[in-house]
């Protein structure tokens, strides 16, 4: 096939955009300021760089309707990691190693860019599923950062190694003490694995290395998404694991990477959001050194609710990640700030037997430090009904340590809720909670836990609550709510 393919379906797909976006942008539930696609479906963040000074994130993408398709990539484009504007599609299957004729699973999966002599570079999986090999690595590159163009050395990894399962996917390339490398999902012997390539000088060549780090059994079956990157002093692993046919939540392992042997040596294991919605999260490095993380916020098998409304899927707030005390920390990036309208503030008092009232509306983001007290816990409720009929259930309890999401009565989503185990120690709890549409991120004392949940309550179940759980005592020491501005422009109706 050629480039003319390619193009076809490129423009057909930026014709869906034009034509389908200006209803979606008007959708009850449309995000208020996580980015979401213009329309249908949304999954893996890709690609996710700095170039010319201007943050492009792409992503997993099928804007033929709101279900995982043949996938191509989609690209928005920031200049503060904030206000994103849509970009014409970027990937599209064209190739016999990313076009199927024979079944609907082919197409560019997930993958990574690098900027490489002022170009930009995206390394994706070319996925087939009746090829052998199914999965390869593919090059596509750009000179002005919006039209790409497949390699003609595709694949540029031809296959799996010797002795790997056929899941063969999801390189990021990265770089280590001046040297490039790529970290390639893996599965072997039904355990998951992180395969490491080394680079050569020229971007077509990658020389295998080895299995960076592998499963000992409990860590998954498949691990998708691998990253790794330099934090404080040590490095880090990432990956979003598979147990079989099931997703579940990405880790961390913090620890150190032997270039020579390949090896990476863990010393801790993290679960980096302790909430259903967050999975195959990618990083990047911005120019002022910041490591930026973004993940899908939603998960496989969850029920798709705003699909009515022609959409997707969407993207965590990217969270400037640090390292503390061996543990990888997470908050919101600083320039989120920057949609904040006037807060309120309530007034400090202890509650006892008693709840504090208040209202969020839709998208806020909202500061709540809770002090001591006698009670057992504090609950805390958002986008709650007047009559508790909907709400978003947050336990903090110190005495257990662990923090609790109770999604039962959160709208016509799923009702599944997590717990996260989270040391609160005896000082004061500081919670940051940002809510939009049909989402709700909670960040524990400066990102120590987050908790990522996708939600589906009324628009008009807009109340807020805090309140002691059984007898005793809780002090709310500052509760702010900040009215988040939209991101986004809706189309006029
Ligand atoms: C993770 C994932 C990747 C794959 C992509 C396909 O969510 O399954 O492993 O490349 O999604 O859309």
């Amino acid at each position: 096939m050629a480039e003319a393919t390619m193009r076809a379906a490129l423009a057909a797909a930026d014709a869906e955009i034009a034509r389908r976006s200006p209803e979606v942008s008007r959708g009850p539930r449309r995000l208020r300021y996580h980015l979401m696609p213009a329309t249908g479906w949304m999954n893996d963040p890709n690609g996710f760089v700095q170039f010319r000074g201007e943050f492009h994130l792409f992503f997993q993408f099928w804007p033929f309707g709101a279900e995982h398709g043949t996938m191509h990539w989609g690209h928005a484009i920031s200049p503060d990691l904030v206000h994103w504007r849509t970009a014409p599609t970027a990937l599209a299957p064209s190739e016999e190693y990313d076009y199927g004729e024979s079944s609907a699973s082919y197409g560019c999966y997930s993958g990574s860019a690098v900027v490489v002599e002022d170009e930009l570079v995206l390394m994706y999986t070319g996925h087939v599923y009746e090829r052998e090999p199914m999965q390869t690595q593919c090059l596509a590159v750009s000179e002005d950062g919006l039209t790409f163009h497949k390699h003609p050395a595709n694949p540029v990894i031809p296959g799996p190694p010797a002795g790997g399962g056929i899941d063969f996917r999801d390189p990021k390339v990265v770089e280590h003490g001046g040297q490039r490398y790529a970290v390639v999902g893996a599965s072997a012997r039904g355990r998951g694995r992180a395969l490491l390539y080394r680079g050569g000088d020229d971007i077509t060549e990658w020389t295998y290395v080895g299995a960076l780090a592998e499963s000992t059994g409990p860590e998954g079956t498949m691990w998708e998404c691998p990253d790794l990157f330099p934090l404080g002093d040590r490095c880090v692993l990432l990956v979003s694991p598979m147990h079989g046919v099931l997703n579940t939540a990405p880790f961390v392992q913090v620890g150190d990477l032997d270039t020579e042997s390949g090896r990476f040596t863990a010393a801790q294991t993290q679960v980096l959001d302790g909430g259903i919605d967050f999975y195959a999260p990618q990083t990047m490095v911005d120019a002022a050194g910041r490591r930026i993380l973004v993940a899908w916020m939603q998960q496989w098998h969850q029920r798709n609710v705003t699909a009515v409304e022609g959409w997707a899927g969407a993207m965590t707030v990217p969270r400037e990640l640090t390292l503390v005390e061996g543990r990888v920390r997470q908050r919101p990036v600083v320039e989120l700030e920057a949609l904040r309208g006037e807060p309120t503030h309530l007034a400090p008092r202890v509650l006892e037997g008693e709840t504090l009232d208040a209202e969020s509306g839709i998208a806020a983001d909202v500061r709540i430090v809770l002090g001591g007290g006698t009670a057992r816990a504090a609950r805390i409720g958002v986008r709650a009904s007047v009559d508790r009929g909907e709400q978003t259930v947050f336990v903090i309890d110190r005495a257990e340590g662990r923090v609790v999401c109770d999604r039962s009565l959160s709208g016509v989503g799923d009702a599944t809720g997590s717990v996260i185990d989270v040391d609160l120690g005896s000082d004061p709890i500081e919670l940051r909670l940002l809510l939009d549409a049909c989402s709700v991120e909670l960040f524990v004392n400066d990102g120590v836990a987050a908790m990522t949940h996708r939600i589906y309550p009324a628009e008009s179940s807009t109340g807020l609550f805090i309140e002691p759980i059984g007898s005793g005592t809780l002090e709310v020491l500052e509760c702010t709510i900040w009215p988040m501005a939209s991101a986004f422009e809706v189309a006029p109706g």
